[in-house]
C-alpha cells in the first residue's frame, strides 16, 4: 500500500533519499475525494518522472467565508486506494497546523497580481491568495521537479505559470488535458454535489463552450458570443458568474488572433461549476 506521510521531517527525508539516488519527482497537489481526472494527472507524470508524490490537502485559505470549506468531500481512505492504484508512490497528507504553522491569521501570503484580478479572482475574492500561497508552501515542502495540473482549472493554471516564472521555482508545470464524463461534463468533486436534475443539465456547460466556439469561428463578435452563451443558460436555469471568450493570457480577443479560449463559471443550486475549451480560430484547424 501507499506510503501516507503527515509529518514534513518524514517527507523530506524520503525525498532526499530519491534525490540522493538521482530519480527526478513529480508532484500531483490535490485536495482529495480524488476521481479519475486526479489519476490522469497522476498518469501524465509517471510519463515524466521516476518518483510520484500526491499531496491531499483541503487548503482553508482558499475557501471564501460563504463557501463550501467545511462540507467540501473528504475521503482519505478511498483516496490512499485510489493512488495506491494509479502507481503513485507516497501521499503527502499535512495537518492545517503542518501547513500554516503559524496559524491562519498569521500566513505569509503569495499574491500574484493581475491575472488573478479577473474572471474567478473577481467572483472568489482572494481565492488565488490562497492557491498561491499554499502551492508555494507545497513546492518547499515536496520540491518537485515537476507539478501536474490540470487544464480545467484554467485560470489557476496560468496564476500557477506566473508564479513559478516570477519566483523562480525550479519546477516545470506539467499541464494536463481536461477528464470528462461521457456526456462531456468535466470531472469534479463538487459534481456529486448535484441532484439528478442538475446533473442532467450539467452538460450543457460543454455544449455551450462548443456553440462559443463554433460562433467564434463563424465570424461573430465576442460580446455577441458571450451575451448568446449567458443567455441561453440562464434560461435553462444556470446563475451565471462568467460566459467569456479571451485570448491564452485571458485577453480581449482582437481581429486576428489566432488561438482563443472560452471559459464559463455557473451555479446549478448552491453548486458552482467551471470549465472551459482552448481552440484554435482557425476555420479548417482541427483542434477542439
Ligand atoms: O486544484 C486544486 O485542487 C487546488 O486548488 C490545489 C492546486 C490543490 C491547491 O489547493
Amino acid at each position: 500500500m501507499i506510503e501516507t506521510v503527515d509529518r514534513l521531517t518524514v517527507l523530506r527525508a524520503r525525498i532526499a533519499a530519491w534525490k540522493r539516488a538521482g530519480l527526478r519527482v513529480g508532484l500531483v497537489p490535490t485536495m482529495g475525494n480524488l476521481h479519475a481526472g486526479h489519476f490522469s494527472l497522476v498518469a501524465a507524470l509517471r510519463a515524466q518522472v521516476d518518483r510520484v508524490v500526491a499531496s491531499v490537502f483541503v487548503n482553508p485559505t482558499q475557501f471564501g467565508p460563504n463557501e463550501d470549506f467545511a462540507r467540501y468531500p473528504r475521503t482519505p481512505e478511498q483516496d490512499a486506494q485510489g493512488l495506491d492504484a494509479a502507481g503513485c508512490d507516497l501521499l503527502w497528507q499535512p495537518s492545517v497546523e503542518t501547513m500554516y504553522p503559524l496559524g491562519l491569521a498569521n500566513t505569509v501570503t503569495v499574491r500574484v497580481p493581475g491575472i488573478t484580478e479577473v474572471l474567478d479572482g473577481a467572483h472568489r475574492p482572494g481565492h488565488f491568495d490562497g492557491v498561491a500561497t499554499v502551492v508555494t508552501r507545497l513546492f518547499n515542502q515536496v520540491q518537485p521537479d515537476v507539478a501536474a495540473f490540470g487544464r480545467k482549472d484554467y485560470q489557476q493554471l496560468a496564476v500557477i505559470a506566473h508564479l513559478v516564472a516570477e519566483l523562480a521555482f525550479p519546477v516545470e508545470v506539467l499541464p494536463v488535458a481536461i477528464a470528462r464524463d461521457a456526456d462531456g461534463l468535466a470531472l469534479s468533486s463538487r459534481n456529486q454535489y448535484l441532484d439528478a436534475d442538475q446533473r442532467a443539465l450539467a452538460p450543457q456547460l460543454y455544449r455551450t463552450l462548443q456553440a462559443m466556439r463554433d460562433g467564434l469561428r463563424a465570424g461573430r463578435a465576442p460580446a455577441k458570443v458571450e451575451a448568446d452563451a449567458q443567455a441561453q443558460l440562464s434560461a435553462l436555469g444556470f446563475a451565471v458568474d462568467y460566459a467569456v471568450v479571451r485570448t491564452p493570457t485571458l485577453g480581449s480577443l482582437a481581429p486576428g488572433d489566432g488561438e482563443a479560449v472560452a471559459l464559463l463559471a455557473a451555479r446549478l443550486g448552491a453548486t458552482r461549476l467551471i470549465d472551459n475549451l482552448e481552440f484554435s480560430l482557425a476555420p479548417a484547424s482541427t483542434a477542439s
